[in-house]
């Protein structure tokens, strides 16, 4: 029996994360599966020395460097110039989610999704007491944009989420989905809550999480594109969208923990009023500086793992599986009699995927030419000596 005031929500909860195994081939947490080149660690450790020679100061708190590398990174990738304060960042786009639940979430406030998602979305929301509201997706795992302007005309949500490309089944949101719900969101936030004018009810804030932006096919579009159109009065088309990125994912930097988040700067500075002082270290900033300074080098494999990807789609297939075509790094794979023994099979042939997603499916991560040979050859010998 514990003596610890533990909020009562918080009772029999366990700490969020797939299993740390340390084992040959590691294709559950959809990381890139290539390291930094020496130059690039080379040129990181530098950058750390010099931010290690000022480390009895506190970091810059606005870290407007930063901000501007990373519009200038998403005016290559996406061909959309932001200015620096439109651009927030974070240990983590799971940070950056959080921040955007404190400031817009909260008691008496609505989350809204659609599933299957990303699992931490619900903690997000329950860490800020805000209520977590999920609507399902198509069979196919697209949106039906007529029962989301449903959702939101019903919940009233403060917040709405969207993961595109989804994780865990890899579906990008047309464009024209994405334009319908931000039509669908305005002043359709939480009801009774005066707007900026002092007479409008709110618009709900729409996150577009574009973790695996970058790994999405050709003529997919990223919702970015949108944060750069204008109304009449040449005013912010959409004030209330806000894209998530991270470098966890294409760039290969999970290790560094930088997540990030371009919006009007009326939306980002309302983030900076809930961030902790500090939040962002010295070190994480120099960091991320050094990488991006690097970021061809680091982005030369995201053509390969997309090769590789669509080749695991189609190798799935036949072999017989259902394998979902995908914008990310991972594919959702199955249906399995008994997911967790093909699991547990490919685990003792030492491969790690993930147990997440629909009923009888799998979802595992692109990693190097080899890792999926291992994971293709250990496939096949679980469904055909275990008999799963
Ligand atoms: C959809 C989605 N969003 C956000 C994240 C979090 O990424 P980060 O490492 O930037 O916190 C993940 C991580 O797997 C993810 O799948």
């Amino acid at each position: 029996m514990t003596v610890l005031p533990l909020r009562p929500d918080l009772a029999g909860c366990e700490p969020y994360g797939a299993p740390e195994l340390d084992v040959p081939v590691r294709l559950n947490v959809n990381e890139n599966p290539y390291p930094p080149s020496p130059a690039v660690v080379s040129d990181i450790a530098q950058a750390v020395a010099r931010a290690a020679a000022g480390l009895n100061r506190y970091p810059d708190r606005d870290f407007p460097e930063l901000r501007a590398a990373l519009a200038d990174y998403l005016a290559v990738e996406s061909g959309v110039r932001l200015s620096w304060e439109q651009i927030w960042a974070a240990n983590g786009s799971n940070e950056v989610m959080l921040h955007v639940l404190q400031a817009f979430g909260g008691p008496e406030r609505t989350c809204l999704s659609f599933t299957p998602t990303y699992s931490m979305y619900p903690e997000y929301a329950r860490d800020t007491l805000t209520r977590y509201v999920t609507c399902p997706r198509r069979d196919d795992f697209t949106l039906d944009v007529d029962a989301v302007t449903e959702a939101i005309k019903r919940e009233r949500p403060a917040v709405i989420i969207l993961a595109s490309p989804n994780n865990p089944t890899g579906t990008a949101l047309p464009l024209d989905d994405v334009v319908a719900i931000l039509e669908a969101a305005r002043e359709c936030g939480p009801a009774g809550v005066a707007g900026t004018d002092g007479t409008r009810d709110t618009h709900c804030v729409v996150v577009i999480d574009e973790a695996y932006g970058e790994f999405r096919r050709p003529g997919v579009p990223s919702a970015l594109e949108l944060l750069g159109r204008t109304d009449a009065s040449g005013g912010a088309r959409y004030p209330h969208l806000a894209i998530a990125r991270t470098m966890s994912k294409a760039f290969g930097m999970a290790g560094l923990r930088l997540g990030y988040l371009a919006a009007s700067q009326e939306l980002v500075d309302m983030l900076r009023i809930v961030r902790l002082p500090y939040h962002l270290s010295a070190v994480t900033q120099a960091t991320a500086l050094a990488a991006l300074s690097h970021r061809d080098e680091l982005m030369s494999q995201v053509a390969s793992l997309r090769a590789e990807r669509d080749g695991l789609v189609d190798w799935l297939r036949q072999q017989g599986w259902t394998a979902y075509d995908s914008d990310a790094n991972f594919v959702l794979f199955g249906p399995f009699a008994d997911r967790e023994a093909v699991w547990q099979g490919l685990l003792d042939r030492g491969v790690l995927i993930r147990v997440v997603g629909p009923d009888g499916y799998l979802r595992v991560c692109v990693g190097t030419p080899a890792e999926m040979e291992r994971f293709r050859n250990a496939l096949i010998a679980v469904t055909k000596e275990d008999h799963v």
